[in-house]
């Protein structure tokens, strides 16, 4: 087996933890209301298996830290932040580079189609809330410290309140991990306050440096991969049909019991740090079930990790933009010199609105990727610059590429 193989085998293993299904985000115009709508559908492994193994990316990129070293690291050490367009904004703006290092190092151009491009940018997507390796030692203090070995043993050393968890089944990933502690929770609260002892709340790594600690003393082989790809589509009926929408908003709508989820955080949470955030505030949330008597929600199989993954995606996928900033745009960043400041088509580019297809960001990054290097060479030939784009301009201008021709063109 090659180094390559082993490392991917080593990624799509690590993802089988977070897989995720992208999604996007579209506008219905109709209702004026915005909507969360699945219809893209990309697979993270099919997406992996092009970066590293067909070497569209690995030729020149890493992800968290695997792959080459010739260009910027596309990882959550990087970009934990950056929703998808601020992702296909940079990826436009840095194209010409990337296109003069591909002819310098006589590299064949990769040829991508859009279900490709899907799948590319699910691996991404999950790449970016994988989270980091526990760190063992620190788990083992933090089992100490946040009670838990009041009340559990691990390998028969601890307390006996509650089960040994290094012989737990089926909790060996973080996400089903929460969703255990979640289910149990009730459990835990009756003896914590018995025991006089505060709530255990988590912060940063330190549920994933717990996890690192009780999974290296489990025997027998866990499997990360068993757990099945999530959807945050499914994570957004569950958002529904578990009564999360009583007290939380998303974008404004729904209950402002507890904060909207959706609104931009200064810093988006991984998957894992929503589990841990979703943890602490546990008992102020069941409190005011309670006195609402909405019933305290448990999580079975794949819920808690849908649920996850659609929270997680609010801050991947952004709000639909305005078709009037993106008209703006396309022509204050000089797209409409050459495709027309209607996008309807003029001498030096084709038309771009009005043609029956949807435009979304990863089809802009499927046309670049087409179209861009023959479009770079005719702006370079008129002596223009290569137009750029800022992270919010992506929206605005997919938001503007699909409103309708005036004249029913
Ligand atoms: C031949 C080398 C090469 C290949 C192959 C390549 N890139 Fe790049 N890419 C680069 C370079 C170099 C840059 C940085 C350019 C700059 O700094 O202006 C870059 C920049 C980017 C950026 C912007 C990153 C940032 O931090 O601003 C994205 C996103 C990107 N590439 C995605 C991809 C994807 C997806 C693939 C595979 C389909 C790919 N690249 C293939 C060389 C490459
Ligand atoms: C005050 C006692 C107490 C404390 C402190 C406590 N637990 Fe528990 N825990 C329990 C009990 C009791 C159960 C079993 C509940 C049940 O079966 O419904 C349990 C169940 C669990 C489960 C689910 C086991 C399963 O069968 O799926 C996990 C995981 C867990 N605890 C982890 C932790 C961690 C991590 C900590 C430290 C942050 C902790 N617990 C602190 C009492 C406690
Ligand atoms: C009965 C009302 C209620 C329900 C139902 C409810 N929550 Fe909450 N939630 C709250 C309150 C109140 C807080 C703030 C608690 C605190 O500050 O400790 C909160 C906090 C949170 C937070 C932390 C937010 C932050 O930024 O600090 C998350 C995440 C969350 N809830 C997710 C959920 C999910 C997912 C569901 C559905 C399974 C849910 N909540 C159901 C009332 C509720
Ligand atoms: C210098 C002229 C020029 C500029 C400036 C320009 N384009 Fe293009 N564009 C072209 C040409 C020529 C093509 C067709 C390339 C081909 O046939 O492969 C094209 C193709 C495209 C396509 C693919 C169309 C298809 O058939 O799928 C998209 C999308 C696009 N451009 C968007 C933009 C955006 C957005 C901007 C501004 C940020 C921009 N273009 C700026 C000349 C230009």
């Amino acid at each position: 087996m090659t180094a390559k193989r082993q490392m991917v085998i080593w990624l799509v293993a690590a993802f089988g933890a977070t897989t995720l299904l992208t999604a996007a985000l579209i506008f219905e115009r109709r209702s004026e209301q915005t909507r969360w709508s699945i219809f893209m559908v990309g697979d993270p492994h099919v997406g992996a298996r092009l970066f590293f193994e067909k070497d569209a990316c690995a030729h020149c990129h890493s992800v968290n830290g695997v792959g080459a070293k010739l260009a910027p690291d596309l990882g959550f050490s990087r970009s934990q932040h950056d929703s998808l367009n601020q992702i296909v904004s940079a990826m436009w703006n840095h194209a010409p580079r990337m296109w003069e290092q591909m002819r310098a190092e006589k590299i064949a151009y990769p040829d991508l189609r859009s279900e490709d491009m899907t799948h590319l940018f699910a691996f991404l997507y999950t790449a970016r809330y994988l989270d980091e390796r526990g760190d063992e030692v620190a788990g083992e203090r933090l089992f100490q410290q946040k009670g838990c070995a009041r009340c559990h043993a691990i390998r028969g050393e601890g307390g006996g309140v509650g089960p040994d968890l290094a012989t737990l089944e089926g909790v060996d990933t973080p996400i089903r991990w929460t969703q255990a502690m979640w289910n149990h929770a009730p459990a835990m609260e009756k003896n914590t306050e018995s025991l006089q002892m505060s709530w255990p709340v988590f912060e940063g790594h330190e549920m994933n440096d717990l996890l690192a600690y009780v999974r290296a003393n489990c025997g027998g082989q866990r499997r990360e991969t068993e757990l099945l790809p999530a959807s945050p589509d499914r994570g957004r009926k569950i958002f529904q049909s578990k009564s999360c929408i009583a007290c939380h908003a998303i974008e404004g709508k729904g209950g402002h019991v507890g904060p909207d989820l959706g609104a931009k955080r200064q810093t988006p949470l991984t998957i894992v740090q929503f589990a841990g955030l979703m943890w602490n505030h546990s008992p102020a949330m069941w409190r005011a079930s309670e006195a609402r008597s909405i019933p305290r929600p448990t999580f079975q199989g794949q819920e808690f990790a849908d649920l996850l993954a659609f929270l997680a995606s609010l801050s991947y996928f952004d709000l639909p933009g305005s078709e009037s900033i993106g008209q703006t745009v396309f022509q204050d960043r000089g797209c409409g010199y050459c495709h027309g400041n209607g996008a309807e088509g003029a001498q030096e580019g084709p038309k771009l609105r009005g043609r029956g297809r949807s435009v979304t960001a990863i089809t802009l990054a499927t046309s670049l990727w087409q179209h861009g290097p023959k479009m770079y060479q005719r702006t370079s030939a008129l002596g223009r610059p290569w137009p750029t784009l800022n992270e919010t301009d992506v929206g605005d201008v997919v938001a503007f590429l699909n409103a309708p021709l005036e004249g029913g063109h």
